[in-house]
Protein backbone atom coordinates (compact mmCIF):
# COMPACT_ATOMS: atom_id res chain seq x y z
CA UNK A 1 0.00 0.00 0.00
CA UNK A 2 1.11 3.23 -0.98
CA UNK A 3 1.89 5.76 1.93
CA UNK A 4 -0.62 8.71 1.94
CA UNK A 5 -0.26 11.28 4.19
CA UNK A 6 -2.67 14.03 5.00
CA UNK A 7 -1.22 17.38 4.07
CA UNK A 8 -2.14 18.30 7.56
CA UNK A 9 0.37 17.77 10.51
CA UNK A 10 3.41 16.68 7.69
CA UNK A 11 4.27 20.04 7.71
CA UNK A 12 3.94 21.35 11.28
CA UNK A 13 -0.28 21.86 10.81
CA UNK A 14 0.53 24.54 7.47
CA UNK A 15 -1.11 22.24 4.62
CA UNK A 16 -4.73 22.53 4.66
CA UNK A 17 -6.99 21.06 2.42
CA UNK A 18 -6.01 18.20 -0.57
CA UNK A 19 -4.40 15.05 0.30
CA UNK A 20 -0.69 14.44 -0.86
CA UNK A 21 1.42 11.24 -1.39
CA UNK A 22 4.32 11.26 0.12
CA UNK A 23 6.81 9.79 -2.33
CA UNK A 24 10.20 7.97 -1.70
CA UNK A 25 13.26 7.96 -2.81
CA UNK A 26 13.11 4.99 -4.14
CA UNK A 27 9.89 5.89 -6.42
CA UNK A 28 11.42 8.66 -7.52
CA UNK A 29 14.45 7.24 -8.97
CA UNK A 30 12.15 4.70 -10.92
CA UNK A 31 9.63 7.57 -12.13
CA UNK A 32 12.50 9.28 -13.57
CA UNK A 33 14.87 5.95 -14.82
CA UNK A 34 17.65 7.02 -12.09
CA UNK A 35 17.06 10.96 -12.80
CA UNK A 36 18.21 10.63 -16.18
CA UNK A 37 19.64 13.60 -18.11
CA UNK A 38 17.41 12.87 -20.90
CA UNK A 39 14.65 13.46 -18.88
CA UNK A 40 15.15 16.87 -17.96
CA UNK A 41 12.69 19.48 -18.54
CA UNK A 42 12.47 23.11 -19.27
CA UNK A 43 15.96 25.06 -17.85
CA UNK A 44 16.79 24.69 -13.91
CA UNK A 45 15.89 27.51 -11.78
CA UNK A 46 16.33 28.80 -8.39
CA UNK A 47 14.79 25.41 -6.64
CA UNK A 48 16.66 22.73 -8.91
CA UNK A 49 15.77 20.72 -11.68
CA UNK A 50 12.40 19.06 -13.16
CA UNK A 51 12.57 16.00 -14.74
CA UNK A 52 10.31 13.81 -16.71
CA UNK A 53 8.31 10.99 -15.02
CA UNK A 54 6.15 8.38 -15.43
CA UNK A 55 4.03 6.19 -12.49
CA UNK A 56 4.61 2.49 -14.14
CA UNK A 57 3.41 0.56 -11.12
CA UNK A 58 -0.24 0.92 -9.41
CA UNK A 59 0.69 1.47 -6.59
CA UNK A 60 -0.14 4.97 -6.61
CA UNK A 61 -4.01 4.74 -7.69
CA UNK A 62 -4.34 9.12 -7.40
CA UNK A 63 -0.65 9.50 -9.29
CA UNK A 64 -1.26 10.45 -13.15
CA UNK A 65 0.88 8.50 -15.11
CA UNK A 66 2.82 11.33 -17.11
CA UNK A 67 3.86 13.35 -14.08
CA UNK A 68 6.94 15.89 -13.66
CA UNK A 69 9.25 15.95 -10.68
CA UNK A 70 11.00 19.13 -9.61
CA UNK A 71 14.19 18.23 -7.33
CA UNK A 72 16.15 20.40 -5.14
CA UNK A 73 19.90 21.14 -6.09
CA UNK A 74 20.55 20.39 -2.48
CA UNK A 75 19.11 20.33 0.84
CA UNK A 76 19.36 23.92 2.81
CA UNK A 77 16.79 26.42 4.65
CA UNK A 78 16.49 28.66 1.27
CA UNK A 79 15.38 25.69 -0.75
CA UNK A 80 13.13 24.57 1.99
CA UNK A 81 10.57 27.75 2.28
CA UNK A 82 10.33 27.60 -1.32
CA UNK A 83 9.41 23.88 -1.03
CA UNK A 84 6.71 24.85 2.03
CA UNK A 85 5.51 27.84 0.17
CA UNK A 86 4.80 25.56 -3.04
CA UNK A 87 3.66 22.81 -1.30
CA UNK A 88 1.31 25.15 1.13
CA UNK A 89 -0.02 27.65 -1.47
CA UNK A 90 -0.95 24.54 -4.26
CA UNK A 91 -2.55 22.29 -1.56
CA UNK A 92 -4.86 25.14 -0.42
CA UNK A 93 -5.52 26.11 -4.49
CA UNK A 94 -7.70 23.82 -6.91
CA UNK A 95 -8.43 25.15 -10.00
CA UNK A 96 -8.63 23.80 -14.04
CA UNK A 97 -5.73 26.94 -14.61
CA UNK A 98 -3.40 25.55 -11.69
CA UNK A 99 -1.52 23.07 -11.46
CA UNK A 100 -2.00 19.73 -9.80
CA UNK A 101 0.27 19.01 -7.00
CA UNK A 102 0.31 15.12 -6.95
CA UNK A 103 2.67 15.04 -3.90
CA UNK A 104 6.05 15.11 -2.77
CA UNK A 105 9.36 13.92 -1.17
CA UNK A 106 11.73 14.65 1.62
CA UNK A 107 14.54 12.68 1.27
CA UNK A 108 18.12 12.74 2.80
CA UNK A 109 19.76 14.63 -0.58
CA UNK A 110 16.95 16.50 -1.33
CA UNK A 111 13.09 17.95 -1.49
CA UNK A 112 10.79 16.83 -4.33
CA UNK A 113 7.62 17.91 -5.67
CA UNK A 114 5.72 15.77 -7.97
CA UNK A 115 3.16 17.33 -10.29
CA UNK A 116 0.81 16.38 -13.41
CA UNK A 117 2.57 16.96 -16.13
CA UNK A 118 2.34 19.45 -18.92
CA UNK A 119 2.87 19.77 -22.89
CA UNK A 120 5.12 22.83 -23.12
CA UNK A 121 5.55 26.00 -21.35
CA UNK A 122 5.21 29.12 -22.86
CA UNK A 123 8.55 30.80 -23.51
CA UNK A 124 8.82 31.02 -27.21
CA UNK A 125 5.17 30.40 -27.71
CA UNK A 126 3.59 31.78 -30.84
CA UNK A 127 0.01 31.51 -30.78
CA UNK A 128 -1.31 30.55 -34.10
CA UNK A 129 -4.22 32.39 -33.88
CA UNK A 130 -6.38 34.54 -31.98
CA UNK A 131 -8.56 32.71 -30.01
CA UNK A 132 -5.75 30.48 -29.10
CA UNK A 133 -4.10 33.71 -27.93
CA UNK A 134 -7.27 34.84 -26.11
CA UNK A 135 -7.76 31.33 -24.68
CA UNK A 136 -4.39 31.33 -23.03
CA UNK A 137 -4.89 35.33 -21.38
CA UNK A 138 -8.61 34.20 -19.90
CA UNK A 139 -6.68 30.87 -18.83
CA UNK A 140 -4.04 32.41 -17.07
CA UNK A 141 -6.71 35.41 -15.73
CA UNK A 142 -8.99 32.64 -14.40
CA UNK A 143 -5.95 31.09 -12.78
CA UNK A 144 -4.60 34.11 -10.79
CA UNK A 145 -8.10 34.85 -10.04
CA UNK A 146 -8.55 31.74 -7.90
CA UNK A 147 -5.25 32.15 -6.36
CA UNK A 148 -6.06 35.74 -5.16
CA UNK A 149 -9.43 34.48 -3.94
CA UNK A 150 -7.62 31.52 -2.20
CA UNK A 151 -5.60 34.06 -0.12
CA UNK A 152 -2.29 33.92 -2.15
CA UNK A 153 -0.01 35.87 -4.09
CA UNK A 154 1.97 34.01 -6.64
CA UNK A 155 4.64 36.90 -7.00
CA UNK A 156 6.60 35.20 -10.34
CA UNK A 157 4.19 35.29 -13.18
CA UNK A 158 6.20 35.11 -16.12
CA UNK A 159 6.29 32.70 -20.03
CA UNK A 160 8.32 30.06 -18.35
CA UNK A 161 5.86 29.57 -15.57
CA UNK A 162 2.69 29.36 -17.64
CA UNK A 163 2.31 25.38 -18.80
CA UNK A 164 0.22 23.86 -21.84
CA UNK A 165 -1.84 20.85 -21.40
CA UNK A 166 -1.88 18.22 -24.21
CA UNK A 167 -5.63 19.85 -24.73
CA UNK A 168 -4.25 23.30 -24.67
CA UNK A 169 -5.36 24.01 -21.06
CA UNK A 170 -2.90 26.97 -19.07
CA UNK A 171 -1.76 25.76 -15.79
CA UNK A 172 -0.01 28.31 -13.51
CA UNK A 173 2.93 26.77 -11.82
CA UNK A 174 5.71 27.49 -10.11
CA UNK A 175 4.85 28.67 -6.36
CA UNK A 176 8.18 28.75 -4.58
CA UNK A 177 7.73 32.36 -4.25
CA UNK A 178 3.74 32.18 -3.08
CA UNK A 179 2.68 33.70 0.06
CA UNK A 180 -0.42 34.11 1.63
CA UNK A 181 -1.07 38.12 1.18
CA UNK A 182 -0.17 40.10 4.61
CA UNK A 183 -2.60 41.95 6.46
CA UNK A 184 -1.26 45.20 5.39
CA UNK A 185 -1.76 46.62 1.53
CA UNK A 186 -3.72 43.33 0.21
CA UNK A 187 -4.75 44.82 -2.94
CA UNK A 188 -1.57 45.96 -3.46
CA UNK A 189 0.25 42.60 -3.30
CA UNK A 190 -2.11 41.24 -5.81
CA UNK A 191 -1.69 44.00 -7.82
CA UNK A 192 1.95 42.85 -8.16
CA UNK A 193 0.34 39.94 -10.12
CA UNK A 194 -1.78 41.95 -12.34
CA UNK A 195 1.58 44.28 -13.09
CA UNK A 196 3.36 40.46 -14.37
CA UNK A 197 0.24 39.80 -16.13
CA UNK A 198 0.47 42.61 -18.29
CA UNK A 199 3.66 41.87 -19.03
CA UNK A 200 2.90 38.69 -20.25
CA UNK A 201 0.28 39.91 -22.51
CA UNK A 202 2.35 42.25 -23.90
CA UNK A 203 4.99 39.33 -24.53
CA UNK A 204 2.76 37.37 -25.92
CA UNK A 205 1.38 39.82 -28.13
CA UNK A 206 4.56 41.04 -29.07
CA UNK A 207 5.50 37.94 -30.45
CA UNK A 208 2.43 36.53 -32.43
CA UNK A 209 3.33 39.59 -34.86
CA UNK A 210 6.36 40.98 -35.41
CA UNK A 211 5.46 42.80 -38.42
CA UNK A 212 4.23 45.96 -37.01
CA UNK A 213 4.02 47.82 -33.93
CA UNK A 214 0.85 46.62 -31.81
CA UNK A 215 0.93 49.34 -29.49
CA UNK A 216 -2.82 50.25 -30.52
CA UNK A 217 -4.16 46.67 -30.58
CA UNK A 218 -7.09 46.17 -27.82
CA UNK A 219 -4.77 43.50 -25.72
CA UNK A 220 -1.98 45.61 -25.70
CA UNK A 221 -4.47 48.61 -24.41
CA UNK A 222 -5.70 45.84 -21.97
CA UNK A 223 -1.84 45.20 -20.98
CA UNK A 224 -1.46 48.55 -20.71
CA UNK A 225 -3.57 49.04 -17.94
CA UNK A 226 -2.17 46.39 -15.71
CA UNK A 227 0.92 48.16 -15.66
CA UNK A 228 0.16 51.73 -14.81
CA UNK A 229 2.60 52.76 -12.04
CA UNK A 230 0.10 53.05 -8.95
CA UNK A 231 -1.15 49.97 -7.76
CA UNK A 232 -4.87 51.22 -7.34
CA UNK A 233 -5.25 52.08 -10.87
CA UNK A 234 -4.65 48.62 -12.07
CA UNK A 235 -7.64 46.21 -12.00
CA UNK A 236 -7.82 43.23 -10.64
CA UNK A 237 -7.68 39.85 -11.69
CA UNK A 238 -11.69 39.30 -11.44
CA UNK A 239 -12.32 41.97 -13.47
CA UNK A 240 -9.68 41.37 -16.09
CA UNK A 241 -11.93 37.64 -16.27
CA UNK A 242 -14.77 39.30 -16.90
CA UNK A 243 -13.71 41.88 -19.43
CA UNK A 244 -11.75 38.68 -21.36
CA UNK A 245 -14.79 36.85 -21.38
CA UNK A 246 -17.08 39.33 -23.09
CA UNK A 247 -16.90 40.00 -26.60
CA UNK A 248 -14.13 42.25 -27.75
CA UNK A 249 -16.22 45.54 -28.12
CA UNK A 250 -16.81 45.38 -24.67
CA UNK A 251 -13.52 45.38 -24.05
CA UNK A 252 -13.06 48.39 -25.95
CA UNK A 253 -15.85 50.09 -24.43
CA UNK A 254 -14.85 49.55 -21.06
CA UNK A 255 -11.17 50.58 -22.00
CA UNK A 256 -12.77 53.96 -23.39
CA UNK A 257 -14.28 54.86 -20.10
CA UNK A 258 -10.90 54.13 -18.63
CA UNK A 259 -9.27 58.04 -18.47
CA UNK A 260 -5.53 56.49 -19.37
CA UNK A 261 -7.00 55.01 -22.14
CA UNK A 262 -9.86 57.30 -23.68
CA UNK A 263 -6.69 59.62 -25.20
CA UNK A 264 -5.38 56.54 -27.02
CA UNK A 265 -8.17 55.87 -28.76
CA UNK A 266 -9.88 59.22 -29.53
CA UNK A 267 -10.68 59.83 -32.95
CA UNK A 268 -11.02 56.14 -33.92
CA UNK A 269 -14.32 54.87 -35.89
CA UNK A 270 -15.42 51.74 -33.56
CA UNK A 271 -18.63 51.59 -35.20
CA UNK A 272 -19.60 49.01 -36.73
CA UNK A 273 -16.84 46.31 -35.65
CA UNK A 274 -17.80 43.06 -33.52
CA UNK A 275 -14.63 40.93 -33.76
CA UNK A 276 -11.27 41.34 -32.26
CA UNK A 277 -9.89 40.97 -35.96
CA UNK A 278 -12.40 43.55 -37.13
CA UNK A 279 -10.54 46.27 -34.09
CA UNK A 280 -7.00 45.48 -35.23
CA UNK A 281 -7.51 46.50 -38.76
CA UNK A 282 -9.36 49.69 -38.06
CA UNK A 283 -6.26 50.49 -35.29
CA UNK A 284 -4.01 48.75 -37.66
CA UNK A 285 -5.18 51.69 -40.76
CA UNK A 286 -5.60 54.48 -37.86
CA UNK A 287 -1.60 53.68 -36.43
CA UNK A 288 -0.54 53.41 -40.55
CA UNK A 289 -2.41 56.74 -41.39
CA UNK A 290 -0.97 58.79 -38.38
CA UNK A 291 2.58 58.21 -39.01
N1 LIG B 1 4.18 20.07 -14.45
C1 LIG B 1 5.09 20.33 -15.39
N2 LIG B 1 5.01 19.75 -16.62
C2 LIG B 1 5.92 20.01 -17.58
N3 LIG B 1 6.95 20.85 -17.41
C3 LIG B 1 7.10 21.46 -16.22
C4 LIG B 1 6.19 21.23 -15.15
N4 LIG B 1 6.58 21.97 -14.10
C5 LIG B 1 7.67 22.62 -14.49
N5 LIG B 1 8.00 22.34 -15.76
C6 LIG B 1 9.15 22.88 -16.54
O1 LIG B 1 10.21 23.13 -15.64
C7 LIG B 1 10.52 24.53 -15.60
C8 LIG B 1 10.90 24.92 -14.17
O2 LIG B 1 9.83 24.64 -13.29
P1 LIG B 1 9.40 25.68 -12.17
O3 LIG B 1 8.33 25.08 -11.34
O4 LIG B 1 9.11 26.98 -12.83
O5 LIG B 1 10.71 25.74 -11.29
P2 LIG B 1 11.76 26.90 -10.96
O6 LIG B 1 11.41 27.33 -9.59
O7 LIG B 1 13.07 26.18 -11.01
O8 LIG B 1 11.63 27.98 -11.99
C9 LIG B 1 9.28 25.23 -16.13
O9 LIG B 1 9.61 26.49 -16.71
C10 LIG B 1 8.79 24.23 -17.16
O10 LIG B 1 9.51 24.37 -18.37
MG1 LIG C 1 9.92 28.88 -12.86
Amino acid sequence: MAPRAKGRGLLRGELTMMELINFSDEDLHKFTKGFSEKRLLGKPGAFGQVYKGRNKGNNYANCPRKVAIKISERKDEYVRIMWKQEINALSSISHANVINLVGFADTEEYYALVYERAKQDLEGFRASNKGELDAILLGVASGLEAIHSAGFVHWDIQLRNILLMKDNTVKIVDFGLATRKGEKMKSAQEKFDVFCFGNLIRELVLLERKEWSPTKCPRILLADICIVNNPDDRPSMATLVSKLKVPCSAMVNWLLKLEKCACIYNNIELENVDTIEEYDVVLYAQHTTRV
